[in-house]
This record gives C-alpha cells, structure tokens and sequence, in this order.
C-alpha cells in the first residue's frame, strides 16, 4: 500500500507547510525536543505498540508473539482484525492467509481468486473458512529473513483469545496492557455480508472494554469503518495514513476521488479531530531527510495523538543512516514529539523509551 518513491512524500511534507506557513527546510534543533504530548496527555509516556505483537521474534499475531510484546514492556498489543466465513474475527494481518500459515498444504483445493480493495489477489482467504477450520491451522513466519524455527507450532488466535490474554496479563502484572485491534478490508468485509465492525464492538462490550477510559484504541485506513465504529462503541480512534495520494478504498468504492492528502485541509483536520483520538502515519510521513515534518505540530494543534508506524530493527528495513543502531531511528522520533509508535521489536523501543526519557528528565 505505500509507495517507496520519496516524491510522494514531498507532496504531502509541501502540502502541511503550507498549512502551518512554515518551512521544513529550517531546520530544528534536536536539543529542544517539543514535549508536546505531556501537555496533551500528562497521563501518558511514549507507548510501545507490539505490533502484530513481537513480529520481529515470532510469527505475527499468534498469543506467543502478543505475550513476548508484553514481557519486553510493549504498553499496547496489535492485532489486525479479518473475519471467518461462520463471522469470528480472527488475529491475520490480511484476509489472504497463505503468507502467513499453512493453509496451503493443509486446504490445497481452496485456493481462489477474488478481487480484494480492488486488486486481483490469489490464494487462501480466511472468510472462505469456519473458525473450526482456522484452527486447524499453524502459524508461519512472513519473512524469509525472520527466525523460522517456530514455524506450525502456534494456531491463529482469535481476536476473544486476544482480549482474554490481554485482560489476564494485566491482572498478572498489576497494570493495564492496552490493545489496539485494526479493521483491515472494512469495505470489502461488508460488501460481503461479514462486517468487522459489529463483531469488534460485541467483543469489546463483553470484554468490558468499550469505554473511551479503557485501554484500547480502535484504527483503520478507512475513516468509514471508524465512523461505523463509533456508532457501536466509545472507543479511541485512531485514523491510518499511507502515501499521500493513494486512495483510501472506502473512498474509492465510494468514487469520492479523495486521497490521503486531502483529509490534511485546515477543516478537515479540525473534522478528524471531533472523531478521532489520533493519527497513525508511515512513519516516512513524521520525519524526511532526518528533520520533522510539520505532521505532528499539525494534529498537536488540533489534540490529535500521532502514532507512527513500523519501527523494525533488522535488515532490510533500519535505514542506512541508523548505522545498524534501532535506538537511533527512535530518538529521533522521540525528539520529534510522536506520542507512541508501532514496533516489531518491543524491546528496542521500551530500551530507547527509557533512555529517551531519563536523558528528558535531567534536563
Ligand atoms: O496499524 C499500524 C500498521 O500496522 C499499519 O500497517 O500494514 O502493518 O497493518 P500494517
Ligand atoms: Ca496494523
């Protein structure tokens, strides 16, 4: 979904100096870090956000990668959210679950062909299966370049499953670990007679965790799902922003034309900001070329959390300019205000949270 070119970025890094009448050729000193985030949640540190649990050490969103988030301190945990054929949410990054289990040797004949959010895609999708037949299933390593020794060991957690981890190891540790469930493939769910957003709300409701206090932050790429989302409960939302000028489905199913970039209008943040908690933005779109952008002073301004995402340590994701060190890339972060962000390696971020935050405290 994000395009690499960095011409895209420029677009929207043009688009947000022009609103904040600023220029991102100024640069900034990195010794006054804008502390903006205490003034808005003095509540809060920086959050961890396991995401897809501790995906840098285990097979994403199984319990063991969830568990090993929050034994390195991650303060939320990320499951994506796709639903079975007999209406269960379930923990898979997409509905396309070939990449990530073992439905291919175990269902050979259930590979098909379907257009998802547009795209023509082949393989095995979760609604063509029941719940039972999930669970038949074991969880594979996406990466090559990622540990495959826990390969078929764990089954695919559904999203009940994830809520009951999470409220058992916050009774354990004596403290609330959030969790931060996305909808993926909202528009497409619903266009299918499973939508997320009813089965999210229901497992929340009976979770007891369907207050806006409680520790959990609702996000998606598509604001429709969202807005459907706050009929149901008063949780947090947290919108999802990829390029600039890609299309979010629900605005192409809907032929509205709109991008990303368009929701960055003066009253259309203001918009954003009657419905949303905050904002989580690739992290490309937070920092360029080493200096911020003005995206984090534009939703500060309006009281918008802003929580980027994904921080991964290993090659070939840590960019060049880190020399290898994860800890640099998240001072940088850090320094430029983010309120959390979303990590393959919780344990990174918690170590860099901390030193961030002891290097803050004795200033
Ligand atoms: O939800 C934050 C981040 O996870 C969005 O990207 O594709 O990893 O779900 P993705
Ligand atoms: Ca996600």
């Amino acid at each position: 979904m994000i395009r690499q070119t960095s011409s895209l970025l420029f677009t929207i890094i043009a688009l947000l100096t022009g609103l904040m009448g600023c220029s991102t050729a100024k640069k900034e000193s990195r010794t006054v870090a804008p502390i903006v985030r205490k003034q808005l949640h003095p509540d809060q540190r920086i959050l961890v956000i396991g995401h897809r649990g501790a995906s840098g050490y285990r097979p994403e969103h199984t319990l063991a990668s969830y568990q090993l988030a929050i034994d390195m301190g991650a303060d939320f945990i990320e499951p994506d959210l796709v639903m079975t054929k007999d209406g269960v949410l379930i923990a898979r990054h997409e509905n396309e679950i070939s990449g990530t289990t073992d439905v291919a040797t175990k269902f050979p004949k259930r590979k098909t062909t379907k257009l998802i959010d547009g795209k023509e895609v082949s393989g095995w999708f979760a609604e063509d299966f029941t719940l039972k037949e999930i669970k038949t299933l074991r969880a594979k390593e996406r990466l090559a370049s990622r540990d495959q020794s826990y390969n078929g060991q764990f089954p695919v957690p559904t999203f009940a499953e994830v809520l009951e981890l999470v409220k058992s190891q916050s009774e354990k540790l004596g403290w609330k670990i959030g969790v931060y469930p996305e909808t993926k493939h909202p528009t497409y769910f619903a266009s299918i007679k499973l939508p997320l957003e009813p089965a999210v709300a229901m497992e929340l409701k009976r979770a007891g965790l369907a207050k806006a206090s409680d520790p959990v932050l609702l996000q998606s790429f598509e604001l429709t799902s969202l807005r459907e989302l706050r009929k149901l409960v008063d949780t947090r939302l947290v919108f999802l922003i990829a390029a600039p000028t890609d299309q979010p489905y629900d605005e192409v199913a809907a032929k509205t034309g709109k991008t990303y970039a368009d929701y960055f209008t003066p009253a259309e943040m203001k918009k954003l900001a009657d419905l949303l908690y905050g904002l989580g933005p690739e992290k490309r779109l937070v920092i360029q070329q080493g200096q911020p952008t003005p995206l984090i002073a534009l939703a500060h301004k309006v009281g918008l959390v802003v929580h980027p995402y994904t921080f991964r340590s290993d090659k070939p994701f840590l960019a060049d300019e880190f020399a290898g060190d994860p800890a640099k890339e998240y001072e940088l972060f850090f320094e430029a205000g983010v309120d959390g962000l979303f990590s393959d390696f919780s344990d990174h971020a918690v170590r860099a949270r901390g030193q961030f935050e002891s290097v803050v405290t004795a200033k």
